[in-house]
């Protein structure tokens, strides 16, 4: 495997960015994940968009251009021969001695890219029997809609979720409503029918899956209302789901040790699934 630093393609064993990098010391960068199948690069565009908006949200200076960056992705990806896998972009305030302001105009933001292969069969497999949620408190910062490497909260909710035996964690804000999955979007057929997710506001990412499923419900006929959800109201749910650009779209059967209806992914979970696959790969 190679990765990319700074211009250069690496051994992955021997890819490494400087001790006073601000990714490292401050947590003070941006980061992406794509998708990869057959070589190509899904959602392309949407992720790209929104790297390039986190970047300007935190005045971190765009490292090259759209194009360049292109390059880079679909270069990484050939170097390590993936065909169905995940894209990793990471872009930092660059290297400087440690101060909490920003370093002098002109010091270069850091970039690294990794590509890896996933077995697409694993995954599929993963989402034919479901994963079960544990809900834990939201208590991540108020400008969730940036995709910083910040991801403390995120890791500490996950971990206390496998813990319990659950596959991953629902983080719930302080109204008892959820906001997402520790990475990835949230969403229910309610008990009523409805196809819900949540709004977007700063408490979220704004999924680029989840801008893509919205697509598709939409050439489906069907609407999405755009509404939080209580745990209960999940609970009580006919179809929990959770999507993302590593897990495209995947079916909740448990949460907090309940099972949702028989414990069995619902059928329009698996329908979306399906034709995201299809549209996307
Ligand atoms: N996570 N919410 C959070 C907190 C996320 O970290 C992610 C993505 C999503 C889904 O966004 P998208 O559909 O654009 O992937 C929602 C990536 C996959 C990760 O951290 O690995």
């Amino acid at each position: 495997r190679v990765a990319y630093v700074n211009g250069v393609y690496r051994p992955h064993g021997q890819a490494v960015v400087h001790v006073e990098d601000r990714g490292f010391q401050f947590a003070d960068g941006v980061y992406e994940v794509w998708s990869v199948a057959d070589g190509r690069l899904a959602d392309f565009e949407g992720h790209m968009t929104r790297l390039f908006r986190s970047l300007g949200e935190l005045r971190i200076d765009p490292p090259m251009s759209r194009e360049a960056l292109t390059r880079v992705l679909r270069e990484t990806v050939r170097r390590n021969r993936v065909r169905d896998g995940i894209v990793y972009l990471q872009v930092t305030r660059g290297t400087a001695r440690r101060d909490h302001p920003f370093p002098p105009p002109g010091t270069p933001p850091s970039v690294v890219v990794t590509a890896k292969s996933m077995n697409f069969d694993a995954l599929e497999a993963k989402a034919a029997k479901g994963i079960t949620v544990l809900t834990q408190p939201d208590n991540r910062w108020g400008r969730c809609d940036i995709k910083t490497v910040g991801l403390l909260p995120n890791v500490l909710a996950k971990q206390a979720a496998l813990d319990a035996g659950a596959g991953d964690a629902w983080l719930v804000d302080e109204m008892g409503l959820i906001t997402e999955g520790t990475s990835n979007n949230a969403w229910i057929v309610d008990k009523d029918g409805a196809l819900r997710t949540r709004d977007i506001q700063a408490n979220i990412l704004r999924g680029i899956t989840r801008q893509t499923l919205m697509e598709i419900v939409k050439e489906e006929g069907l609407t999405v209302d755009e509404r939080p959800f209580s745990v209960e109201d999940a609970k009580q749910a006919r179809e929990p789901f959770v999507t993302s650009a590593s897990a495209f779209v995947l079916p909740v059967v448990g949460i907090d040790g309940a099972k949702i209806g028989d414990g069995k992914p619902g059928p329009l979970a698996k329908r979306l699934r399906d034709l995201y696959l299809d549209k996307t790969r």
